[in-house]
């Protein structure tokens, strides 16, 4: 096949250091991304990549930190391999060309390390406040440099691709994100490199790409997913008319910034005793617990008693985007709200991103590998991305899957016309990012939740039948995966009867005694909570 051997859909930090590891190994691949090439939750990425640098840091500590996090579901084995990769993964960065901020007490070429919730240590690489765009960029121009890969902007995966037995996948079909034609791309080998669902929420801190788009691929194709229940919320997100989506990041706390009540009073140290510097599920849920007691639709988050120039040094984009909006971060605090962040679940994958479907990886965000349990540690995603793309790059070269030669059906529009009311799709989209917020977020309750599924089943049946009789539309594709998700996560967190990590409800206070995931198979209607070693991938 002298086209792509191996399709890349995405272009975050998994899709191009996947695609990256396989040139190296002489491999070829085609990387798809539904915008441009620089694009994702990545590209905005701040606080930085977690590694163990630093002599007085270990590899059991930065394992231990992880797992504590993860509240009893990370599969420890996973961590370990992971956390072992980070200094080498920093390494191949390094090399690459990636400049993050040096150590300037050492002058001894080290980087500047820094702190962030749940991490017992120093141990947090960045460029500055904008690590994600610091790997992204530089990612990208090898990319477009290098031979052995090929880059299609703005063409959208709507659907993968199976051989006739339903058991490999083969290919995808992708979408023109401007012409909306649709052609069946074949792979030897698809990797789903597409990023999280944080897009269910109202508010959230990603870009609007982040719609499941993956996970609801990969649902459809046949594959299991799990822990989709555990949808986190970052502590703070900046509260303005305005300016939605700027998240403040971790390492300001990092570095000593304080969360106050409107008064001015410090709160955390009542809730936890790492106080600010707590695991994220904790924090988010402490500022949710006193904006409602307090009826505050905004707290504060406070560094202005730092250096004012080492303030500027450090976060010189938060400090230049606050400026922009008339709040100068030196001087005043920042007021803050949670948003939705990160997808800790997704689609089951083992150490080489392998999922229940031959021939079809999961890595980065889209992946539920067992790295983050019920509760992602800050810093460690943009590890797990690059950890696991050199993980499905090295197995997918091992392997070497035969291209399948047998051809694909294209796809098919033959019963389709013009849509006449594109209301629908932006109607829905409102409705359903609402109750999600307002019935699956921080806090739940058995009723919230019976609620939401009552409203996701309306949504899903009035958006299928928008999809079996309307040409397709980047929109209405995000909206068909966006209800796919949501149905996923609220039948998770129907199921889970305990408060675990990110899943926290009224109606069951406390951990169950055994730590289970939840797993769902297509075609079965309730979750399976299960042990965590009956729930990984055989690998
Ligand atoms: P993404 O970077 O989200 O990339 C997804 C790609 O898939 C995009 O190219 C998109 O165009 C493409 N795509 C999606 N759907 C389709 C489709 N249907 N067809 C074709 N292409 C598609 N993590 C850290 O570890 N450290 C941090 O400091 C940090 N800061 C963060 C700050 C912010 C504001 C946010 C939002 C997240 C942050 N995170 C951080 C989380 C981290 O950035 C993400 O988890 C990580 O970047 C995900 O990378 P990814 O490659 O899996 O996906
Ligand atoms: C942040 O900078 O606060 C985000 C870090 C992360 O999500 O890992």
């Amino acid at each position: 096949m002298q086209k792509a051997e191996v399709l890349i859909l995405g272009s975050g930090a998994a899709g191009l250091a996947c695609a990256l590891r396989l040139a190296e190994q002489g491999v070829r691949s085609t990387v798809v991304s539904k915008t441009e090439l620089c694009s994702g939750a990545t590209l905005w990425a701040q606080g930085g990549i977690s590694a163990v640098l630093d002599a007085a840091d270990s590899l059991e500590s930065h394992v231990a930190d992880t797992v504590q996090a993860g509240g009893g579901l990370c599969d420890p084995e996973l961590v370990r391999r992971v956390v072992a990769r980070g200094p080498a993964c920093i390494e191949w960065l390094v090399e690459r060309g990636v400049v993050f901020t040096p150590d300037e007490t050492g002058g001894d070429g080290r980087l500047h390390l820094t702190r962030e919730g749940g991490h017992s240590f120093r141990r947090i690489v960045h460029a500055a406040d904008a690590t994600g765009a610091a790997v992204a960029t530089t990612l990208a121009d090898l990319v477009l440099a290098e031979p052995l890969i090929t880059v299609r902007e703005n063409a959208f995966a709507v659907d993968l691709i199976r051989d006739a037995h339903g058991k490999r996948v083969v290919g995808a079909y992708l979408m023109d994100a401007h012409s909306h034609e649709v052609v069946a791309e074949p792979a030897a080998a698809v990797v789903l490199a597409t990023g999280g669902a944080n897009m269910v929420y109202l508010y959230s801190s990603n870009p609007s790409g982040a719609s499941g788009d993956g996970i609801a691929m990969a649902w459809r194709a046949g594959c299991r997913v799990a822990n989709m229940e555990f949808m986190q919320f970052h502590p703070t997100c900046l509260f303005h008319p305005t300016a939605r989506s700027l998240l403040i990041s971790e390492a300001l706390r990092g570095e000593g910034a304080v969360l106050q009540l409107p008064d001015g009073t410090r709160f955390m140290p009542r809730f936890d005793e790492r106080a600010e510097l707590a695991p994220r599920d904790i924090v988010a849920r402490a500022i949710d617990h006193e904006m409602k007691r307090l009826g505050a639709d905004h707290l504060w988050l406070d560094i202005s008693h730092r250096d004012a120039d080492f303030i500027r040094s450090h976060f010189p984009s938060i400090h230049a985007r606050c400026a922009e909006l008339g709040i100068d971060i030196t001087r005043e605090p920042i007021p803050i709200v949670p948003a939705a962040h990160y997808t800790c679940g997704g689609v089951l994958s083992d150490a080489a991103g392998r999922t229940d479907l031959a021939g079809l990886y999961a890595i980065g965000e889209v992946a539920c590998t067992g790295l983050h349990g019920a509760n992602r540690m800050a810093s460690n995603s943009l590890l797990e991305c690059l950890v696991m793309a050199e993980g499905a790059a090295t197995d997918i070269t091992e392997r070497r899957p035969a291209p399948d030669g047998a051809s694909l059906a294209p796809w098919d529009a033959s019963r389709v016309t013009d849509s006449d009311e594109d209301v629908v799709i932006s109607h829905n989209w409102q409705e359903l990012r609402r109750f999600m917020w307002d019935y699956v977020g921080i806090v739940r309750t058995d009723k919230r939740l019976s609620r939401a599924a009552h409203r996701v089943a309306l949504l899903q049946s009035e958006i299928e039948e928008f999809y079996g009789n309307f040409h397709i539309s980047p929109d209405l594709i995000e909206l068909r995966n966006l209800v796919t998700v949501s149905d996923l996560i609220v039948r998770s967190a129907r199921v889970r009867d305990e408060s675990r990590g990110l899943h926290y409800t009224l109606d069951h206070p406390a951990p169950h005694p055994d730590a289970r995931w939840s797993l769902l198979a297509p075609g079965e209607e309730t979750p399976k909570l299960l042990p965590i070693a009956e729930s990984r991938l055989a690998s």
